[in-house]
């Protein structure tokens, strides 16, 4: 399921796509200021829950069943003054061309009709596999790379308190590629929430969290991780589109932006960073953790076998290899500088010397498993 919200001074209108056997019906849910937000969710939960068991509507589509609708748009009713409930039947849309469209903005955002190119296609379908797994399966990347977050993160924060670093105190937060919310637990722990909170430059103001992924099942699982987390927002989008197709909420200018093993999926680094940019505060920060280029070099690539694992690195096994780029060290740093984006630390994490595998050595030589880098906005 997935909602967004959208808002002005006198009513919101939220937006929900519930994924049923016959599509992907949306309800509208009106606001007034008075609604709770509890009110709300209860509201939302009950609609949904009955789209999905397919369900008679009592009041909406005149006593028929969902997949007696028709296939265009239909108004169905209004409940009571002031919440609206606007039922329309939208027919999945599998066919729709996606090579002509890559840079645009998705008609919606919200649903698993998100209009992509062939390469996030192939990329979400194979995140969308790995999925019921992939926070199962031994995965060292995966686990190095949440370490080397937390690692860089809190310590930037301790420079800030310090007074050894100008930082806005990362209220809001972006997390791009969020997946099945490994990270989103440490942004969304009481611990990390008190911190950012009580920073005394961080003015009473309230925290907030986004997530944001392009495989509609990797966020399901971060979203019922999260369910009932006061403070998040996750929603579908595409980042090599352009931003405001998927940050239609108000929440725009972000503290800091978190990158964990997205962009080497990613061709075009420049379009990334000129977003993040844009909807980056002056002051607020990139922050990026990658399976080092040299790890990529070496021909390691994200990829996994039926448990979430990596299998062989050639696939040979029957193993799912992603459609990765690679990425220079060099080309992190210069495409964030063009866009006003300055280099504030730069790391390196390896594999423990009890943890090694294979492909940890070369030549006698211990490889990098993570590269880990910071940027500020000018
Ligand atoms: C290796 S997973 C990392 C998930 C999580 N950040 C973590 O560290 O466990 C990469 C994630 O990036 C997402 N992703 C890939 N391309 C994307 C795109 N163009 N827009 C948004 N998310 C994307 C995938 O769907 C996937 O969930």
């Amino acid at each position: 399921m997935e909602f967004h919200e959208q808002s002005t001074s006198e009513k919101s209108v939220v937006e929900v796509k519930v994924m049923t056997t016959n599509g992907y019906p949306r309800i509208n849910i009106e606001f007034t200021p008075q609604t709770t937000i509890l009110q709300f969710k209860e509201n939302l939960a009950e609609k949904a829950q009955c789209l999905s068991k397919q369900m008679r509507l009592s009041n909406p589509g005149n006593g028929k069943r969902i997949d007696q609708l028709p296939d265009t748009e239909l108004v169905a009713n209004i409940l009571r003054p002031p919440i609206t409930l606007i039922l329309c039947i939208c027919p999945i849309d599998a066919k729709k061309p996606t090579s002509s469209i890559p840079e645009e903005a998705a008609e919606s955002n919200n649903s698993d009709e998100l209009a992509v190119d062939a390469v996030r296609q192939q990329v979400r379908d194979d995140y969308n596999r790995w999925a019921p797994v992939y926070d199962t399966g031994v995965n060292p990347t995966r686990d190095l790379e949440g370490e080397a977050l937390r690692r860089i993160i809190n310590e930037t924060i301790q420079l800030g308190k310090d007074n050894k670093l100008d930082l806005p105190p990362l209220l809001n937060i972006l997390e791009v590629g969020c997946g099945t919310g490994k990270n989103s637990a440490y942004f969304l722990s009481d611990e990390f929430i008190t911190t950012v909170t009580t920073l005394p430059y961080a003015d009473g103001a309230r925290f907030h969290h986004t997530g944001i992924d392009l495989s509609p099942e990797m966020l399901a699982i971060a979203k019922q991780r999260f369910i009932t987390h006061p403070s998040t927002y996750f929603c579908l989008g595409d980042i090599t589109q352009q931003w405001e197709s998927f940050l239609t909420h108000e929440h725009h200018a972000f503290d800091l932006i978190a990158y964990s093993l997205v962009l080497e999926h990613i061709e075009n680094l420049d379009h990334i960073f000129a977003e993040s940019a844009r909807f980056l505060k002056r002051g607020g920060l990139v922050y990026l953790g990658e399976l080092h280029p040299i790890k990529q070099y070496l021909g390691t690539k994200a990829r996994f076998d039926a448990e979430g694992s990596g299998g062989k690195m050639d696939g040979s096994d029957g193993t799912t290899i992603v459609r990765c780029f690679v990425h220079h060290m060099s080309d992190f740093i210069h495409s964030a500088e063009k866009h006003g984006l300055q280099l504030l630390r730069m790391e390196e994490f390896f594999d423990d010397d009890s943890k090694l595998s294979a492909n940890s050595v070369y030549n006698g030589i211990k490889v990098p498993r993570i590269l880990a880098l910071l940027f500020q906005k000018k």
